[in-house]
């Protein structure tokens, strides 16, 4: 019988994308295969088995796919932390840097109520720069981070230490 596959066997590496020098995680193999996608939503949440969540937080992209999968099996509600000029409604911003470039994640101003507990959600944790944006985001609006939930974690990149020193509860399935 083959050997049991890991959330780390359903992700490739593409080279030089988006620039030249990445090596990028690609997720979307884990996400297509019901096994391993199932297994990574179950190890991303079982940190936090037995702990009050209010709300999940996802960053776009793909912390999207995986936090919304996540809330559902939390019964609790999803909310988006969205690139600059998505969001509909009033938002609130925050400016952070990449491993390849600036950017501008937003939150609507209402998405989140003081004291709510909750999940922030995403695929891959690098400089840790997207992440600080949306923990900022979530405690601008009197939320409280109960943790911080990625599958790939490059630890080069600091991103993991940057969020601990930041009094966050990190877990990452994988490097
Ligand atoms: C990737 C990844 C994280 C972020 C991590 O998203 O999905 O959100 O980079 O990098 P950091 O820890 O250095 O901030 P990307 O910015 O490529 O956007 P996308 O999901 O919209 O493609
Ligand atoms: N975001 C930042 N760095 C990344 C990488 N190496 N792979 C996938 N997403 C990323």
């Amino acid at each position: 019988m083959p050997p049991l596959k890991t959330v780390q066997d359903y992700i490739r590496t593409i080279v030089d994308f988006p620039h030249d020098g990445i090596l990028f995680r690609d997720v979307t193999t884990l996400f297509a295969d019901p096994r391993g996608f199932r297994m990574a939503i179950d190890q991303m949440l079982h940190p936090y088995a037995g702990q009050p969540i209010d709300k999940v937080a996802g960053l776009e992209a793909r912390g999207f796919i995986l936090g919304g999968a996540i809330a559902h099996q939390l019964s609790v509600g999803f909310v988006p932390i969205r690139k600059k000029g998505k969001l509909p409604g009033a938002v609130i911003s925050e400016e952070y840097q990449l491993e390849y470039g600036e950017a501008v994640v937003e939150l609507h101003d209402d998405a989140i109520q003081p004291g709510e507990r909750v999940l922030l959600v995403d695929d891959l944790l690098a400089t840790g720069g997207t992440a600080a944006a949306g923990i900022r985001l979530i405690e601008r609006l009197g939320g409280i981070i109960t943790g911080c939930a990625f599958v790939v974690d490059l630890p080069d990149l600091g991103g993991h230490k940057r969020l601990t020193d930041m009094g966050m509860d990190v877990h990452t399935l994988c490097a």
